[in-house]
């Protein structure tokens, strides 16, 4: 049997540090790389790799019984909805618990990846020079941290700035008793007009929004983790099925869940897609209130900047002192060449959600839409690609790896729990395919002359 692969782990943030944590207890050799200085990525405020969205409020609206790992729960006591802080200790001390910081290279950010010439296998260029190679990739970079602008025609006398750079409402720039216009309906421009229209921030806040959303409160609620196994009849119910189930079942339960909400139409929001899969659900319980009360104005989307005026899409202009587009992030994996991956660059096709479906020792992890919280389902990707690696499981056939690779972008938002189910049951069968082959080549006569 071939030794299994040095393995080269891109980023420590949650995702990444699952993926050394489970490359390492499944004796697979593995060196990861990290941009910033510390663990935790999107949870380290200001993180010196300039990729965390985090903003000082920031708590998590996953709660803690849904964001643990599957083998490492947060402590007794511990706050439902931890902060950016805590979040980022926790990581911490997973590190710690698993013994992973010698693993890892801080200030080591990787400039590029490069495909090695008839061996398979990457070839990575580090900021600092140095090159690395190595069999296999796990990328695991994150996807929320390179802006994505909105169009802005005109221009505006005030500052214009994406929430990417949003610390609070002083900073970067002075929101205190400004008219300050927030576009986007998402949960970062939610949050954000909330805390902007507290009192002693700014003097009006408008959320400029172009569609609609769904809302609901911060809930404590049993929600499966993708660890959980499915329970009896959904075990056995084949996939479409069982996804039509969810989906006739799923957005019933959350209108009764939100039921003590306002309606968005009836505060002015656009009203919400008819199709609840098609965006993520806006987890806040103040933005509602504050909209119904007046403290901060809905309007539509944007269409122009005009000076000290904003116009929006009804034609309707307002007074605006600083703009914020909370409108969300792009995916960026900057180091690859363009057009290496496939795609568009706004996406990636992968099989099974995490593996290239040509470049078969490349893997994507934490990059998704799905209803559940990130690194408790990147932990599960990794539980199917650590066998894949050393040979536990056998990939099926190209075709068969082409009829299940989907883009992880641009599916409606699925089931985490229903995702894992599958990725155990294909590492089920490919374990089966790899136990088949060797019996056949230890078989009497084979590889014999
Ligand atoms: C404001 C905000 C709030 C969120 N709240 C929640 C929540 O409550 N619950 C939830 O489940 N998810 C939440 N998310 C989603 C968030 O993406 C996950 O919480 C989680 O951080 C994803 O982990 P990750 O490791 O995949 O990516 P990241 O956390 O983005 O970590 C990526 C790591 O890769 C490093 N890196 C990047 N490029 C390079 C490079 N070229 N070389 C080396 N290292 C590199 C970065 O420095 C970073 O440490 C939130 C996201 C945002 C933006
Ligand atoms: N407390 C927390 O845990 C917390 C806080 C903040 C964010 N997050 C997470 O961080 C991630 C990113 O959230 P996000 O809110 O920053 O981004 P997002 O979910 O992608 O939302 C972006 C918003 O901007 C709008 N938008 C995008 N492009 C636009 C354009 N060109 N013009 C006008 N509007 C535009 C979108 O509207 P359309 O729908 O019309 O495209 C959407 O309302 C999510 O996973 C979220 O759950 C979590």
């Amino acid at each position: 049997m071939s030794p299994p692969p040095f393995t080269v782990v891109i980023g420590a943030g949650p995702s990444g540090l699952v993926a050394c944590k489970t490359l390492g207890e499944s004796g697979i050799p593995y060196q990861c790389f990290e941009a910033g200085s510390r663990v935790g990525g999107q949870w380290v405020l200001g993180n010196s790799s300039g990729t965390s969205s985090a903003y000082r409020s920031l708590r998590a609206n996953t709660h803690t019984g849904m964001c643990r790992f599957q083998d490492f729960g947060w402590p007794e006591g511990s706050p439902a909805f931890p902060g950016h802080e805590e979040m980022a200790a926790w990581f911490g001390s997973y590190a710690d618990h698993f013994g992973l910081r010698p693993h890892i290279r801080f200030d080591a950010r990787v400039v590029r990846a490069e495909r090695r010439e008839g061996q398979g296998g990457w070839r990575l260029a580090l900021a600092s020079g140095e090159r690395v190679d190595c069999d296999a990739l796990v990328v695991a970079v994150g996807n929320l941290w390179s802006p994505r602008w909105p169009e802005l025609s005109g221009a505006l006398d005030g500052p214009v700035i994406h929430a990417r750079d949003y610390m609070d409402p002083k900073d970067p720039v002075d929101c205190t008793g400004k008219r300050v216009c927030v576009v986007g309906l998402g949960n970062t421009a939610c949050e954000l007009a909330v805390e902007l229209s507290q009192p002693g921030a700014a003097r009006e806040v408008l959320l400029s929004c172009r569609s609609g959303q769904r809302f609901l409160p911060r809930l404590v609620a049993p929600v499966p983790h993708p660890s959980d196994p499915l329970t009896g009849p959904l075990r056995w119910l084949p996939g479409p099925a069982r996804r039509a189930l969810f989906r006739a079942v799923f957005p019933r339960m959350i209108d009764k869940l939100n039921a003590s909400l306002p309606r968005p139409e009836d505060v002015g929001l656009p009203p919400p897609p008819k199709d609840p899969f098609e965006k993520r659900f806006v987890v806040n319980d103040h933005v509602l209130d504050r909209l119904r009360d007046g403290q901060i104005r809905a309007k539509p989307g944007l269409r122009r900047l005009c000076g000290s005026k904003v116009e929006f899409a009804d034609g309707s202009r307002e007074e605006v002192d600083v703009l914020v587009a909370a409108t969300g992030y792009r995916l960026s994996l900057p180091f690859f060449a363009e057009g290496l991956l496939g795609g568009d660059g706004e996406d990636l096709d992968l099989y099974r959600g995490v593996m290239h479906p040509r470049f078969h020792d490349l893997f994507v992890i934490g990059v998704t839409k799905a209803i559940c919280s990130i690194w408790p389902r990147s932990e599960q990707q990794m539980r199917f690609v650590a066998p894949l690696l050393r040979g536990d499981y056998r990939l099926p056939s190209q075709r068969a790896i082409d009829r299940a690779t989907w883009p992880v972008l641009g599916v409606p938002y699925g089931n985490c729990q229903f995702y894992t189910h599958d990725l155990r049951r294909e590492l089920a069968r490919g374990r089966r395919r790899a136990a088949w082959r060797s019996r056949a080549r230890t078989a009497p006569g084979n590889g014999r002359p």
